[in-house]
C-alpha cells in the first residue's frame, strides 16, 4: 500500500471504533456553499448578522432571508457519492457514527445510521419565545408563531447558543471510546466541535481541501475533495 488512502484504509478495517466528524466541506460536492473558504457564505455576510439570537431578535428579516435561502437551496440538492459510501460503510460495520457539523440532514438521507447533529437541522423549525415546534412552511412563508405571536426559526444552532445536549453527550462518548475518528470537510474553527477531534486516543485523520489549524497533530492528512478522497479510500476497502 503506497498512498495515504491506502493506509487510511488499513486503518479502518483495523479499527474496532471509527467516528466519522463532518462539517461543510462535506456538502459543497452537493452544491451547498462552505462558510469559510473563498466561496463561502462569510466571505460575502457577517455571521454575526444573521447566525446569532440577536440578529434574529433585532433584524429579523435578514434573519429569516438567510435561512429561507439556505433552507429553499437544499431543495434542489442531494447528498453526494461521499456521503453514500459512509453510510455504506456504517452499514459494512467500519463506521460507528457520524458527527456532524451540517444542518442540510444529509448524511441520513444518504441513508447513515447513527449521526449526531452537533450543530441541530435546518430541516425542521420552532418558535423561538415557546419552543413549540411549527411546520417549515410557516417558517418560510414569515408566519409567527400561533400560540405565542413569538418568532420562528430554525432548529439550527446560532452561535452563542447552546449546542443540543445528548448529540454532544453522544459524539463525545463515541469519540472517547473511538480507535480512528476521520475528520471531513471542516476548518475546525469552531468551538466547541474542534475540541472532539484531541478527546480520543486513538488515530486522527483529516480529508480537507487545505489544512487546518490542528493538522500537525493528527495522523494523516489527505488534501483532497471529500467525495474523491472517500472514493479511493472506498477502492482500497474493497480490494482487500
Ligand atoms: N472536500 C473537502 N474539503 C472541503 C470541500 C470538499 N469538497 N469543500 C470545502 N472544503 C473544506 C474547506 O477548505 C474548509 O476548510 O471544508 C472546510 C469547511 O470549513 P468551514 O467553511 O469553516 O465549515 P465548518 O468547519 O463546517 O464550519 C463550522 O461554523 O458557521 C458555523 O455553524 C456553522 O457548522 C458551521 C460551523
Amino acid at each position: 500500500m503506497n498512498s495515504n488512502e491506502a493506509l487510511l484504509a488499513s486503518w479502518i478495517k483495523q479499527s474496532q471504533r471509527t467516528v466519522v466528524l463532518t462539517g461543510a466541506g462535506m456538502s459543497t460536492e452537493s452544491g451547498l456553499p462552505d462558510f469559510r473558504s473563498k466561496s463561502g457564505w462569510w466571505k460575502n455576510i457577517d455571521p454575526t448578522t444573521v447566525a446569532t439570537v440577536e440578529a434574529l431578535e433585532r433584524n429579523y428579516e435578514l434573519f429569516h432571508e438567510f435561512y429561507k435561502t439556505r433552507m429553499e437551496n437544499l431543495q434542489d440538492c442531494q447528498p453526494h457519492e461521499g456521503h453514500a459510501i459512509l453510510a455504506e460503510w456504517e452499514a459494512k460495520g467500519w463506521v460507528h457514527a457520524v458527527a456532524t457539523q451540517n444542518v442540510d440532514g444529509f448524511h441520513q438521507k444518504a441513508g447513515s445510521q447513527l449521526v449526531f447533529e452537533l450543530h441541530g437541522s435546518i430541516r425542521s423549525a420552532r418558535c423561538h419565545r415557546c419552543s413549540t415546534k411549527v411546520k417549515i412552511e410557516s417558517f418560510l412563508s414569515g408566519q409567527t408563531c400561533e400560540r405565542c405571536g413569538g418568532k420562528l426559526r430554525p432548529n439550527v444552532v446560532l452561535f452563542g447558543e447552546a449546542l443540543p445536549e445528548v448529540a454532544w453527550d453522544q459524539s463525545l462518548s463515541a469519540i472517547r471510546s473511538a480507535d480512528l475518528i476521520l475528520v471531513i470537510g471542516t476548518s475546525l474553527q469552531v468551538y466547541p466541535v474542534n475540541q472532539l477531534p484531541r478527546m480520543t486516543k486513538g488515530k486522527i485523520a483529516i480529508i480537507n481541501m487545505e489544512p487546518t489549524d490542528q493538522d500537525d497533530q493528527f495522523d494523516l492528512a489527505i488534501y483532497n475533495q471529500a467525495g474523491q478522497a472517500l472514493k479511493v479510500v472506498d477502492h482500497y476497502l474493497a480490494a482487500d
